[in-house]
């Protein structure tokens, strides 16, 4: 066969061969067979140079012109077997454009923490700074230093979980105070919030794990009156609406005189629920008078320098303010309630 016959035979073999071929994975296959590097028409390169030297200009434009022909004629059948194939993906394979989308969960504040930030930005506002106590607290600095003596009756009302014969959790914020008293000159203002610990029975309103935020205010001039200003005050500002307070006296060892704070329940309108256990009043805050013996524990005059100090509980102050019937809720993790803050 000459090699004009071959060109011939070659083109027409891969005009038979496209015409056979449905796929552009065939196609593909085509292009190495006649174009690759060992394909039919680089067969003709090799046939080319054995041919008559006057003869190779004609058969080399031969050559190319089928290479040119055949690189279009394929490249244009696997573009339509690619397009057709595409499309019949795509009518199979249907995106639904209403189905509705995966709802992602943002994080949120903890109505509690929410609750904390709230009286903090108050209660700095009036001039308090934070200081932080640890939950993890020496005897000392939890009981002893705050006039509570080794066998003194009123540790029974902290039930106290204990690490070891010294060390344990915090019964209350006021762990703070001497710690407080030790490190910093009065004039003192300063808030302390944070965790609290009691080995009490869990039940709708009381809980092993609350919040507290401790206030304590040591100056010379510091009155009974200033407290009463300062709680009715915040109490106001923290609950959003008018509220009536009561004191009743109480007895704490760190305060002289010592009082506990009730608010009226806003939650019943004072009717009486189970928040307020049918009193139509809620204990929010223990307060007094910072009492001599806790002074000198903390290296303070009581000849020289007065003070008060308040504890108030923010899951009560919670509760209250958006009407919840039960504190454990707030540990509860259900989403659904706390996503209502
Ligand atoms: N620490 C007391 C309690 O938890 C509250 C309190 C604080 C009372 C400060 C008086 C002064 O019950």
């Amino acid at each position: 066969m000459t090699l004009e016959e071959t060109i011939g035979a070659i083109k027409a073999d891969a005009e038979h061969d496209l015409s056979e071929s449905s796929s552009a994975k065939e196609i593909e296959a085509l292009k190495v067979k006649y174009l690759g590097k060992k394909g039919r028409v680089q067969g003709l390169m090799h046939m080319l140079k054995d041919s008559p030297a006057d003869q190779r200009p004609l058969f080399g434009k031969l050559i190319n012109d089928l290479k040119t022909t055949l690189e279009e004629q394929l490249n244009f059948a696997c573009d339509r077997f690619e397009r057709d194939e595409l499309n019949k993906r795509l009518l199979t394979e249907t995106l639904d454009v209403t189905l509705p989308g995966r709802r992602r969960f943002h994080g949120r504040e903890h109505v509690i923490l929410k609750m904390l930030d709230e009286a903090i930005e108050i209660l700095s506002g009036m001039g308090f700074s934070v200081q932080y106590g640890p939950d993890i607290e020496s005897d000392f600095y939890n009981f002893e230093a705050l006039n509570f003596s080794k066998d003194h009756p009123a540790r029974d009302m902290h039930d106290t979980f204990y690490i070891t014969g010294d060390l344990l959790l915090r019964t209350h914020t006021s762990n703070t105070q001497v710690r407080v008293m030790e490190s910093c000159e009065p004039p003192i203002r300063m808030i302390a919030p944070g965790k609290c610990y009691r080995n009490e029975d869990v039940s709708a309103r009381s809980h092993v794990l609350f919040h507290q935020i401790e206030g304590l205010y040591i100056d010379k001039d510091v009155t009974f009156a200033d407290l009463l200003a300062t709680l009715e005050e915040f109490f106001v500002k923290l609950l959003h609406q008018d509220i009536e307070m009561r004191y009743r006296p109480s007895y704490f060892p760190f305060v002289e005189p010592g009082m506990e704070v009730d608010i009226n329940c806003i939650v019943c309108g004072g009717e009486g629920c189970s928040v307020c256990k049918h009193t139509g009043w809620l204990e929010v805050a223990g307060a007094g008078m910072v009492h001599p013996e806790v002074m000198k524990a903390g290296g303070i005059d009581p000849e020289e320098y007065l003070g008060y100090a308040w504890g108030f509980g923010i899951e009560r102050l919670a509760m209250l303010r958006y009407g919840i019937k039960d504190i454990r809720l707030f540990l509860e993790d259900n989403v659904r309630f706390l996503q209502q803050f």
